[in-house]
């Protein structure tokens, strides 16, 4: 592929990810998303993508105002994404800098477009991370707000990428790797070794 075809294959995969489009093609539903921790140590965990924009730059996820993620990136908004499909040997890293959305409009347009199973999450009164007892305690009847509470804790946290990255692991040992970085309001690409 040239890199104009790779670009254009990345935001395809982000896409159909953030659509949760039922594919044959490479699956980014979810990616790992690295900050920086409050004492300076790497932390990652597992996002489902939720919104893409190619001409903006902009990938979204979904997230608990309350979450240790959420402190991490106010001191340090920079980010890392990746993820992979070990079907088709193909990895995707990305980075940029993340904000907060605050417009409350948008935050309902995405709590209304998101599916009931994952808002109850929003809804427990104990914060994500706090040690409990049992698995049930979380969402114990005592425990469960109701839809205000919800969504005054559901955050959409938007990121603007600098970097876009293509691995593509190939049998006969025509690895492919692509980087694309930000310069201005362009993206400038490049291959580099794998
Ligand atoms: C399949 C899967 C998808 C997940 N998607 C999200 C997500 O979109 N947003 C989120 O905040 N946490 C998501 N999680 C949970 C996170 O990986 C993480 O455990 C949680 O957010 C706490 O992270 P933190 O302590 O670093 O803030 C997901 C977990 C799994 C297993």
């Amino acid at each position: 592929m040239t890199l104009d075809e790779i670009y254009a294959r990345i935001w395809d995969c982000l896409r159909r990810a953030a659509a949760d489009a039922p594919q044959e093609a490479p699956s980014f539903v979810t990616m790992q998303a690295a900050t920086v921790g409050i004492d300076g140590a790497p932390s990652v965990r597992t996002v489902l993508l939720r919104d893409v924009s190619e001409p903006e730059g902009l990938i979204s996820f979904h997230t608990d105002r309350r979450s240790p993620k959420l402190a991490e990136l106010v001191k340090e908004p920079r980010i890392a994404l990746v993820g992979v499909d070990a079907r088709h040997s193909l990895q995707i890293r990305l980075a940029g800098t993340a904000g907060i959305v605050l417009d409350d409009a948008a935050r309902r347009l995405a709590w209304i477009s998101s599916p009931d199973h994952s808002l109850i999450v929003y809804r427990t009164t104990i914060a994500p991370g706090t040690r409990i007892y049992d698995p049930d305690d979380a969402f114990g009847a005592d425990h469960i707000g109701d839809e205000a509470d919800g969504f005054a804790n559901f955050c959409v946290v938007k990121v603007r990428l600098d970097s876009l990255e293509w691995l593509k692991h190939s049998s006969n040992e025509r690895h492919e790797r692509a980087r694309y970085i930000r310069v201005g309001g362009a993206w400038e690409p490049t291959w580099i070794a794998p």
